[in-house]
């Protein structure tokens, strides 16, 4: 019998502008699953902000609308660490379309607080890379920033 494999690992989850309103019961059901939230701050983007932070769908036809999506609100961002933190926060989202998700997955996230592709409710980093990538956009280890981020180290 084959063993699953669980690794200790960190991802960046963010709730966008469309679901700031629901951060509270967000944030809880984060805590309900199992994650640590490390680190949490909420910020604005700059629409220069948000290119960088999704800087590998340049060139995707739908760029200009998430671009100026993200930056119409606050968003807050986390990260969140926990086994396999990656796939079990992506799991949690489920699919990014949210009209999509609301019948492949009624209890994710984006089925329960999100509208559509562009209003999908919270992002979730897709491998390690990009998530060591995406949590150094928002809580840089040097300058002036580290002093804005809010450390916890459970939430249960
Ligand atoms: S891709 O091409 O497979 O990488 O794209 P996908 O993973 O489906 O989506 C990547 C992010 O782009 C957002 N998205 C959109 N925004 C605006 N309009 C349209 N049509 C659209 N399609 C996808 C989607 O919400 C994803 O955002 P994140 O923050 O990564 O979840």
């Amino acid at each position: 019998k084959q063993r699953l494999s669980s690794k200790k690992e960190k991802t960046l989850a963010m709730i966008k502008p469309d679901a700031i309103s629901n951060m509270g019961q967000i944030i809880d059901l984060i805590c309900k699953t199992g994650f640590n939230i490390t680190k949490l701050k909420m910020v604005r983007l700059t629409k220069n902000e948000a290119f960088e932070f999704y800087q590998e769908h340049q060139g995707k036809p739908f760029l200009e609308t998430l671009l100026s999506f993200i930056s119409s609100g606050p968003v807050i961002a986390m990260e969140l660490m926990g086994d396999n933190a990656i796939g079990k926060w992506r799991d949690t989202l489920g699919p990014t379309d949210s009209s999509i998700a609301r019948s492949a997955a009624p209890m994710s996230i984006r089925a329960r607080f999100g509208t559509d592709n562009t209003r999908n409710a919270c992002h979730g980093s897709d491998s390690p890379i990009s998530a060591a990538r995406e949590i150094e956009f928002f809580f840089p280890t040097a300058g002036i920033n580290r002093q804005n981020t809010a450390q916890f180290n459970n939430c249960t």
